[in-house]
């Protein structure tokens, strides 16, 4: 094991000097001794797992290891049988509800982008802006800026040209990046992002990895992702979870050699030999074409 030192490492890659001093060296989200058992099946096992304020974090590990499960603990999906999410320093998430992580500052995005493709892609922000003045009461005051906040995040994800354009019309990264956007309207100060870059060609990935850089920083970010090219060329810190437990973390370089980590990937099965070859480097296809998104 190269380190099991969640706060350490959060500490050191969320360092930011504007922040309040009560903020620095704290996790924005910690979550403790987190167990969740589906009908007697542990899938998270005393999960003891942090990350900084403005930190991006990627999560890695072999499928059924309990990634997805762990976001959808965050964001209220699911319930936990044991342990305590705290998030921004006093809420504990695991006794809130799926519609309050909006209100909270909790984005998630699941793998599927769902836009409302009917609509222009300024329209699709308009809607989530509206979604989120409603909940928190703040109409009459956001609306003045409405106009200003669209714009800018039409420029952060690089969709401007593309402004007055059907979201169905746009590419299956573009859709992405859309849907990235309309999180980044609503202000969370956690983005829980699973997969982001699935289906995506090289040039898109490369594109998100930046987007995600541009937008870190001013929010903490949790990218879990299968693509070890992607993690290798933009994460600086990374947990791998396998069987509900925190295996390895710290840099790429370090955990892709653990032996325990590549023990982890390599398993029994003969499915996931290529993603062991993955994280060790070896690539299967430059340009993967495009998945159809539904
Ligand atoms: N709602 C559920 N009911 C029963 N088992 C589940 C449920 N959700 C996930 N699991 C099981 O939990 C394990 C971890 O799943 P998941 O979190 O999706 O893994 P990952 O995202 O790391 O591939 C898997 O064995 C999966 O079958
Ligand atoms: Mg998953």
């Amino acid at each position: 094991m190269i380190s099991n030192r969640p706060q350490q490492a959060a500490a050191a890659s969320g360092a930011n000097g504007s922040r309040p001093a009560s903020e620095a060296n704290k996790p924005i989200l910690s979550v403790e001794s987190l167990t969740v058992s589906f009908d007697g099946f542990t899938v998270l096992d005393e999960l003891d797992f942090s990350i900084g304020y403005g930190e991006m974090r990627f999560l890695i590990g072999p499928n059924g290891a309990g990634k997805t499960t762990l976001i959808d603990v965050i964001t209220g999906k699911s319930k936990p049988t044991r342990g305590r999410i705290v998030f921004d320093g006093t809420t504990d998430l695991s006794r809130r509800q799926e519609h309050h992580m909006v209100r909270l500052g909790v984005g998630r995005k699941f793998q599927t982008p769902s836009v409302y493709s009917s609509l222009t892609v300024y329209q699709n922000l308009e809607v989530m802006l509206g979604f989120r003045s409603r909940i928190t009461g703040l109409l009459g005051k956001l609306r003045r800026n409405d106009g200003d906040r669209i714009v800018d995040t039409l420029e952060q994800v690089g969709l401007s040209h593309r402004s007055k354009d059907v979201a169905g019309g746009l590419s299956h990264g573009e859709k992405q990046w859309l849907e990235i956007g309309m999180l980044l309207v609503q202000e969370p100060k956690l983005l829980l992002l699973d997969e982001p870059v699935a289906g995506m060609t090289r040039r898109e990935r490369d594109r998100t990895g930046e987007l995600l850089q541009s937008i870190g920083g001013d929010r903490s970010i949790l990218v879990v992702e299968h693509d070890m090219d992607f993690v290798r060329q933009f994460a600086q810190t990374v947990t791998v979870l396998h069987l509900g437990k925190v295996l390895s973390e710290g840099a790429m370089e370090d955990v892709q050699q653990d032996p325990e980590v590549i023990r982890a990937y390599l398993g029994n099965s003969r499915t996931q030999r290529p993603e062991a070859a993955r994280l060790n480097g070896r690539r299967e296809a430059e340009d993967p074409a495009p998945v159809a998104d539904g």
